[in-house]
């Protein structure tokens, strides 16, 4: 079946917010699990609420960092893990950092965080890539888990994201550098390597409900098209790192919005 969407619901088991050996065999296989209703409707209102000062801020005056559609619309929020105290605690929640340090086998620190925005008939694409594509370049190795919360629901329409399993296994793919596509510089595997590698029926829409929460693998290929539907798609990403994978110096070091410099190991909550 082509362009399937996600099974039946995954829910952590066992004691406290750790995963079963089960779902990290999953993971490790599948180079993501989504975690259907990892938070309820009450625990993200406060989030959801954030959102639209969040949005409407400036930069100069909140210490975010935003990125934009060329129509002006935000596109991408950095840094609400450090300046907003509710986006700090869903960060530290344990529902995802209990599996991502099962997942690393080591404390981590966050690497950077984003609020993905596309907003209704708005939003535009993110074409195929993994994450240590873009990553590759600062001077770290692939030890990496980001936890994408959904903040509304994402639907084919909107632009959910779409993943390969199992698609981690193949390393890091040659990417190229695409800088008119969108506002947004975005590092892209290379057309032959798609062609070679990805079949109509290996695409996963990662549809669900706000809440439901996506763990990812910084090799695996996913991207996502534009929002041609009336719901907006908001999704909260937050990248962890290995304390043990800090970067190495490297000629051009990028931002502190993007490749955080702050090593502070999140706590467990
Ligand atoms: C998206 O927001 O659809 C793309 C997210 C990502 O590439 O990490
Ligand atoms: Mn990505």
């Amino acid at each position: 079946m082509s362009n399937q969407t996600l099974g039946p619901s995954v829910r952590p088991t066992g004691a406290g917010c750790e995963w079963s050996p089960t779902l990290l065999e999953q993971y490790h296989s599948q180079g993501y699990v989504l975690c259907r209703g990892l938070f309820s409707e009450k625990e993200l209102q406060g989030v959801q609420d954030e959102l639209p000062s969040i949005l409407a801020g400036e930069d100069a005056e909140d210490d975010l960092h935003r990125e934009r559609e060329r129509s002006g619309a935000v596109r991408q929020v950095y840094l609400a893990h450090r300046h907003n105290a509710l986006f700090r605690d869903l960060t530290q929640n344990a529902k995802i950092t209990a599996p991502v340090r099962q997942i690393l086998k080591s404390d981590c620190y966050v690497w950077h965080s984003k609020i993905n925005v596309k907003d209704a008939f708005e939003g535009t694409v993110w074409l195929w890539h993994q994450d240590y594509g873009y990553w590759q370049f600062d001077g770290v190795d692939p030890r990496f888990v980001t936890a994408m919360v959904l903040l509304d629901r994402a639907t084919v329409n909107n632009g959910s994201l779409m993943v390969v399993p199992g698609s981690h296994r193949w390393g890091t793919l040659a990417h190229y550098s695409d800088a008119v596509t969108t506002s947004y510089k975005q590092w892209c595997i290379e057309k032959q390597e798609l062609v070679s590698r990805v079949k109509e029926e290996m695409i996963v829409h990662v549809t669900g409900e706000p809440g439901d929460v996506l763990f990812f693998d910084s090799n695996l290929v996913h991207g996502s098209g534009h929002n041609m539907s009336p719901l907006s798609r908001n999704t909260y990403l937050a990248v962890y790192n290995s304390i043990h994978n800090k970067p190495r110096p490297v000629e051009n070091p990028r931002p502190d919005w993007v490749v955080a410099r702050d090593f502070e190991v999140v706590p467990l909550t």
